[in-house]
């Protein structure tokens, strides 16, 4: 029971800490994002939910190009239709900042 509580309080700590870190992102409108499309310039960013990722190590991102699907945009609901796999693949790589609406 004790252990539950710890692990409960560990990722509350870990969700506020996840937020206040989101709180400092720097936001980017739609044509910065856009800039990064791995055609202009070096970066590779894409926008999923509200988050922007550098995708640039990717070799599954080379050139801004993922089956099909362009980076430097908002690919959520791209994700959702056509990707065979979940938001996880993100879990590797760092937040840039937020997407301006
Ligand atoms: C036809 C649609 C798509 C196909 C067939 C596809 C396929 C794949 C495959 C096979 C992988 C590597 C295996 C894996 O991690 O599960 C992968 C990784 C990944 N995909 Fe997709 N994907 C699609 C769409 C998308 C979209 C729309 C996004 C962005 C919102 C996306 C983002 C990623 C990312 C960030 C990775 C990780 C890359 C890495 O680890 O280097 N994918 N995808």
């Amino acid at each position: 029971m004790t252990l539950w509580c710890m692990l409960y309080v560990l990722q509350s700590l870990f969700v506020l800490y996840v937020r206040i870190m989101e709180q400092d992102l720097k936001m980017y409108t739609r044509s910065q994002l856009a800039l990064r499309n791995g055609q202009d310039r070096d970066e590779i960013w894409v926008a999923y939910k509200g988050l922007i990722y550098d995708v640039t190590t990717s070799r599954l991102w080379r050139n801004g190009k993922h089956y099909e699907h362009w980076a430097g945009q908002d690919l959520s609901e791209e994700l959702e239709q056509d990707a065979p796999h979940t938001h996880h693949v993100f879990d590797k790589f760092q937040v840039v900042g937020k997407l301006k609406h």
